[in-house]
């Protein structure tokens, strides 16, 4: 299904008319297999809070988004594809390092890097792309500093990273990016096994040395770790802003108010409306199992739309498809529902509340430089954003 020309922000129009006629219905994905698509937001909770529907791609069914993800994502599983309980064995591991307080007190080193970021940023020509010129910059930084990656290696793992969650790299291609990603980490943890640090690589190697994990499995999700810390949150950056220069009353209530609480409730409303994770959530069933009446067989692939959901009329009231920053969001599935909930989510919605009143604050007079129809959207790419944005000041 393609977005509707005209908003860049919706998501498919066919939405509306199956979360109200047929919201489990049948879509046939890129490969011509069959899958069911689940548009309503109670089912789509009731999808990934049900451990009968597995994360596992390796398995028979799996409805992958494309060859490259699967291939890549199949030989190199990290948590994000297991399931319980190996999937809360792993994770369980790293959730001192993403808990909320550890990333709370981490606010002021990130609004040190957005500000730094922001200086030199803005002393460059105009106009300037904010993707690759800023909103790349801070989450690279922020996730290579809290996780020991040398922040001067960005470019080679941004690049990198970009072709792995392309909806259209083939295999080979995706599994070569995959591979020298994999080998940069390695170097670095040898490195790090030598001379250890206070960040989350060292802690790893540590649990590995207590032989809970492989050296492989400790790549793995360094690796994804490294990809899912950056490219997310730059998206949301860039998006969200080019959302708030397009809704001036909004933009301006915000600017009057950029109390703590205001941003925190503009940030989870941006991340509703946005749905950055475009893809919906994959998923097969293990058993047979009844959503909303309807029967998934074992072994049949579901694509849990979390986009739709987050424009159900029954979980978020009044009119969905506006962007309404005083609305009470939080409860969206933009991270997603359930055990595989976003690890990074502290993470991301610091970096978010610390970027968005910055920008606004230090930029009062920021502009895209072209018309928004000529603007670049990732439309195929797993997460939703902009290439690039070109702005003025
Ligand atoms: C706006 C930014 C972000 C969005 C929208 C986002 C979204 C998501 C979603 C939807 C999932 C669930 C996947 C599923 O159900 O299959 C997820 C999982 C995950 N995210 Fe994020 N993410 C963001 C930022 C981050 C950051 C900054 C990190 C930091 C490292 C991160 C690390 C992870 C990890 C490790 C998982 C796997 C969790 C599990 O399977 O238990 N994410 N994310």
């Amino acid at each position: 299904m393609s977005r509707p020309t005209g908003c860049p922000f919706d998501p498919p129009a066919e939405f509306t008319a199956l979360r109200a006629e047929e919201p489990i219905s049948r879509v046939r994905l890129w490969n011509g297999k069959l899958a069911w698509l689940v548009t309503r937001y109670d089912d789509v909770r009731a999808v990934l809070s049900d451990p009968r529907f597995s994360s596992d791609m390796s398995k028979p069914g799996f409805p992958s988004h494309s060859e490259g993800v699967a291939v890549t994502r199949t030989k190199h599983p990290t948590f994000l594809n297991m399931d319980d309980p190996e999937h809360a064995v792993h994770r369980r591991m790293l959730t001192r390092d993403f808990m909320i307080k550890r990333v709370e007190a981490l606010r002021p080193r990130i609004q040190q890097h957005v500000d730094e970021l922001l200086d030199q940023f803005t002393a460059g020509p105009q106009p300037a792309d904010l993707v690759t010129g800023f909103a790349l910059p801070v989450t690279s930084s922020v996730i290579s500093e809290l996780l020991g990656v040398p922040y001067e290696d960005h470019e080679f793992f941004q690049r990198q990273s970009g072709l792995l969650i392309s909806g259209t790299v083939g295999p080979e291609e995706a599994m070569v990016a995959f591979d020298s990603v994999r080998e940069y980490l390695r170097g670095l943890v040898e490195r790090k096994a030598v001379e250890p640090a206070q960040d989350v690589i060292s802690h790893l190697i540590e649990i590995e040395r207590a032989g809970s994990i492989t050296r492989d499995e400790l790549l793995n999700m360094l690796s994804l770790l490294l990809r899912a810390g950056h490219e997310t949150t730059a998206n949301m950056i860039a998006l969200g802003t080019l959302a708030l220069l397009e809704h001036p009353a909004q933009l301006a209530a915000l600017k009057a108010d950029p109390s703590p609480t205001a941003v925190a409730n503009a940030v989870e409303e941006l991340l509703r409306y946005l749905t950055i994770t475009h893809y919906g959530r994959r998923r097969v069933a293990t058993e047979d199992v009844e959503i909303g009446g309807t029967l998934i067989r074992a072994g049949e692939g579901v694509v849990a739309a979390n986009d739709s959901a987050n424009r159900d009329p029954d979980a978020f009231p009044g009119n969905p498809d506006e962007l309404d920053l005083g609305r009470a969001a939080r409860h969206h599935l933009t991270f997603g529902y359930g055990v595989h909930q976003c690890l990074g989510q502290p993470l991301a919605r610091v970096e978010l509340q610390v970027v968005y009143p910055t920008l606004l604050r230090r930029l009062p007079e920021l502009r895209v430089a072209v018309p928004v129809s000529e603007l670049p959207f990732k439309t195929h790419m797993v997460f939703y954003g902009l290439f690039s944005m070109p702005v003025e000041w």
